[in-house]
């Protein structure tokens, strides 16, 4: 049987268990960074929820996409042995934390509400340090969509969502010829480095993804599939508009809401800005995944820092609880633009994006082209992925050729692997 089936098999009972049993008086400072209309819906929602159950949550938003900003407040904060109590953290970010002795576990609430069994074990991996929870997914985030806007497809004769490169680069001509900006971009290292990651898996599929990625083998970094990649990103820095750089995210979002640009390459937490601005799926907006085939894997997740005094540890426990109960993880990701991180959570009232979201992960754990997001923190450390956005986004932004992009990029990882 699938593994994924089988963990929800074998969790059959466990829509029965939710968080309602750990009822206390907690508080909690949570640092994140969702501070976008759809983000601040969702993080709303486990605020109020905390709240219900009588906790206390100090909010501690960090405002930054992809949580650059954030994670430098964060080591600021433990430096000055003042850390939050809960964080927004993920992929190899929490086995670091860990490893510095900085967290928490979450053992026992993940033990008596039975976390392995209702988890896909690619997750639960990733929340284990030292076989432990030490950390609470709340949801799972595609990275490889493309977001477009129906009428101004129309307008420049655009009939079907693009299913390759090729006929990507094709629309966007059409769309140009139209006046309507091929792209919603924001020029800032995470978004450049999410087209980047969803162009090597388009132009080289899930094993060289991994390899290159995730491996950080030095022939795939300096093969010509990865020449071609660059290539790729070049005509896309092609499509963007004059005004691109150190744009927000959900501003270029809000582009593709308004028809001024066609299409968007981002992670679905774009369609939770949508949904947002009371956007309907299939109608105002179109998902499609981006060309290639596969699934970059994105989670969120809450890990817990050491802090001191019974109320916030207590307040911890909480809200692992409440964090991987069922109802809170449909409602989260309702909001959110994501599919619950649990598998027993039933998809009914999830629109089509998420359904199809939930049916290529599906496809892709059992065809092994499930790849970690590098962009989102979840393939490599902090230090390897800096220097993959360095070049990346020197790239987009100057005439570097392809060939230099990727002589540079494979030194600039090799030395981040010796320090
Ligand atoms: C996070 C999302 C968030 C996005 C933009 C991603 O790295 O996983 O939850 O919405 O960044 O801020």
């Amino acid at each position: 049987m699938h593994i994924w089936k089988a963990a929800a098999v074998a969790a059959g009972f466990a829509g029965l268990v939710s968080a309602g049993n750990v009822r206390a008086d907690g508080t909690v400072e949570v640092l994140h960074w969702w501070t976008s209309g759809g983000e601040a819906k969702a993080v709303g929602e486990l605020k109020k929820a905390f709240e219900a159950e009588g906790g206390t949550w100090i909010d501690s938003p960090i405002a930054g996409g992809g949580g650059d900003a954030a994670m430098t407040a964060l080591r600021a904060r433990v430096v000055a042995g003042n850390p939050p109590t809960a964080v927004q953290l993920k992929g190899p970010g929490i086995q670091e934390w860990a490893k510095e002795g900085a967290l928490n576990d979450v053992q026992d609430v993940a033990m008596k509400n039975n976390w392995d069994a209702v988890l896909p074990p690619v997750l639960a991996n990733i929340m284990k340090y030292e076989g432990k929870y030490v950390a609470a997914p709340v949801n799972i985030h595609r990275v490889d969509w493309i977001w477009a806007n129906p009428e101004a497809l129309k307008a420049a004769g655009i009939t079907a969502m693009p299913t390759t490169w090729e006929e990507f680069n094709a629309d966007a001509e059409k769309l140009k010829a139209a006046g309507i900006t091929p792209l919603a971009h924001g020029g800032q290292p995470w978004q450049d480095a999410t087209l980047f990651e969803d162009v090597v898996l388009g132009v080289g599929g899930a094993d060289f993804y991994r390899k290159a990625l995730v491996e950080l083998d030095q022939a795939a970094l300096t093969s010509d599939t990865m020449v071609k990649s660059f290539d790729q990103l070049r005509k896309l820095r092609g499509y963007v508009d004059p005004n691109f750089s150190g744009r927000d995210w959900n501003l270029a979002t809000a582009m593709v809401m308004r028809g001024e640009a066609g299409f968007q390459i981002m992670g679905d937490w774009a369609k939770g800005e949508f949904l947002a601005a009371g956007k309907v799926p299939g109608k105002d907006f179109l998902c499609a995944p981006t060309p290639g085939g596969g699934f970059v894997l994105n989670s969120d997740s809450f890990t817990f820092f050491k802090v001191k005094g019974a109320d916030r540890i207590e307040g911890q426990k909480v809200l692992a609880g409440m964090i991987m109960s069922p109802d809170f993880q449909k409602t989260f990701n309702l909001a959110k633009g994501s599919i619950p991180a649990r598998t027993d959570v039933p998809l009914d009232d999830f629109d089509a994006c998420a359904k199809r979201s939930h049916a290529d992960l599906l496809a892709a754990i059992k065809g092994n082209t499930l790849v970690p997001s590098m962009a989102h923190e979840m393939a490599v450390p902090r230090s390897v992925r800096g220097e993959f956005l360095d070049v990346v986004t020197a790239f987009f932004n100057s005439d570097m050729s392809s060939d230099d992009a990727v002589k540079q990029l494979a030194a600039a990882v090799k030395r981040a692997q010796q320090n």
